[in-house]
């Protein structure tokens, strides 16, 4: 016998179903309730107790600290798969076999070349621009060099769509930052793999060979595997709902990386960092900080701690930790904004005001001291964070297409002026 929920709304009775997923998860079915209740509705802000979706992408349950990609466990796929492993896995839903991943890499590989128009926006935009600006309106511009919209129900359109997204965007990643600090733009390199082709792009100085660091190239494809996917998050949401007009797959990414950008979400590794620099600035009262943190009329957060989700410490904060101490030993930094950072971390996991409500290091509090010690400039960090979670992005988009989910339209309750009479302008 499934199970029931009842809702009682001015002594009337009504019964709606539970569903369960597969990990045991419990969700009242409420897409009846306006029906039935002559238009009753829920609130529900932030939506923390809604789901917006069935999917069977990523599970993660926030009390324990799991999480996984399509049944396999996070901290598996980071010690034994590779990045583009992980996106078909996420993309297409199982492992690609050998031959398959091959072809998966070399696919890639042949369309990371881009569109010499697109160099002409990039020039166009001020050096100083935001790097999460340009690419989402770089990502936006590609719709305008791939005016077709991919066929979600042809396996070939979809295959295809998702080779070319997943060959540009690091060459627009690379050209951002190379914009940035007015370098001259560099090609993607098909004799190199696929990180190391984004860090030779990135870094590659005119005149110079670049020299690929394991340690390095290790710890990007950690990252990226890391931010992959997280479910229904606020960019991922924001794909699927841009995505569920039926708009096409790069105006949707291109919507999810404005989301992405708020210091609330992926900004949070930026705003980590310059918080560290600030405190650092202020002569590194770390102690300070803390109570500022603490202070409900002091608008001050501790960036980089708690997680909607994780009420534990979150998985993939642990794994990356272990890359920032092998990134930082190899290349022998020795940071004062990075002891800061220790200084909190230590002191935050030992106070009751953090311990109280389950606040912990999030996977944002590291990945950005990583970045920084590889010598990726602050405002760049946010940018990262997308290469990653695209995969996650297009599976998503895909899975919402294919299950023909209907536009993404919440509800409101109103609460402004009752009807009232227009008074002309001369009358006010
Ligand atoms: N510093 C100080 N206090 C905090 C922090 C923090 N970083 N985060 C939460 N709190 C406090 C809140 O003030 C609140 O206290 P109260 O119960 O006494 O009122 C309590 O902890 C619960 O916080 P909420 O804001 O209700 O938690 P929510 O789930 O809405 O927010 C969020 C989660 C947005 C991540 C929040 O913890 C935060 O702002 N953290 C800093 C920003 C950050 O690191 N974001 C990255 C998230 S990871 C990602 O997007 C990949």
């Amino acid at each position: 016998m499934s199970e029931i929920a009842k809702i009682e709304v001015n002594g009337s009775v009504y019964e709606f179903p539970v569903i369960e997923g597969t990990e045991n998860e419990k969700a009242i079915n409420i897409s009846k309730l306006r029906g039935l209740t002559g238009g009753v509705t829920t609130i529900d802000p932030g939506y923390k107790n809604t789901g917006s979706c069935e999917s069977g992408i990523t599970f993660l349950d926030g009390e324990k600290g799991t999480l996984r990609y399509r049944g396999y466990s996070i901290e598996e796929l980071a010690e034994k798969a590779d990045f583009l492993e992980v996106a078909y896995l996420l993309i297409f839903g199982e492992l690609p076999d050998a031959a398959t991943l091959e072809k998966f890499q070399n696919d890639i590989k042949k369309q990371s070349i881009v569109d010499e128009e697109i160099k002409k926006i990039v020039d166009a935009f001020p050096k100083a621009a935001h790097p999460m600006g340009v690419l989402s309106s770089l990502t936006s511009a590609l719709t305008a060099f791939n005016p077709n919209s991919v066929d979600v129900d042809s396996e070939e359109a979809m295959y295809n769509a998702v080779v070319k997204i997943m060959g540009k965007f690091p060459v627009l990643v690379a050209w951002t930052m190379r914009k940035n600090q007015g370098m001259p733009f560099k090609y993607s390199d098909s004799s190199l793999g696929y990180i190391e082709n984004i860090l030779k792009m990135m870094f590659k100085k005119p005149g110079e060979k670049y020299v690929q660091n394991p340690v390095l190239v290790n710890a990007l494809d950690k990252l990226l595997i890391l931010h992959a996917d997280h479910e229904q998050n606020c960019s991922t949401s924001t794909v699927r709902i841009v995505g569920s007009s039926h708009a096409g797959l790069f105006a949707s990414l291109s919507a999810g990386i404005s989301a992405l950008w708020g210091p609330l979400h992926g900004g949070a590794n930026q705003a980590v960092l310059e918080m560290l620099a600030g405190i650092e600035e202020d002569g590194g009262d770390t102690a300070k900080y803390m109570a500022k943190a603490k202070d409900k009329s002091d608008p001050f957060r501790l960036m980089g701690f708690g997680h909607r989700v994780y009420k534990n410490f979150d998985p993939r904060a642990k794994i990356i930790k272990v890359a920032a101490d092998e990134v930082l030993s190899d290349l022998g930094i020795e940071d004062p904004i990075l002891n800061i950072a220790k200084g909190l971390e230590r002191e935050a996991l030992a106070d009751d005001y953090f311990v109280s409500r389950k606040l912990y290091p999030n996977v944002d509090f590291y990945s950005g001291i990583i970045y920084r010690a590889m010598g990726i400039p602050t405002e760049m960090f946010t940018v990262m964070f997308a290469l990653g979670r695209l995969p996650g992005w297009i599976a998503q988009w895909k899975e919402m297409r294919l299950r023909k989910e209907p536009i993404g339209r919440p509800r409101q309750v109103y609460i402004g002026e009752n009807l009232r009479s227009f008074v002309p302008v001369e009358k006010r």
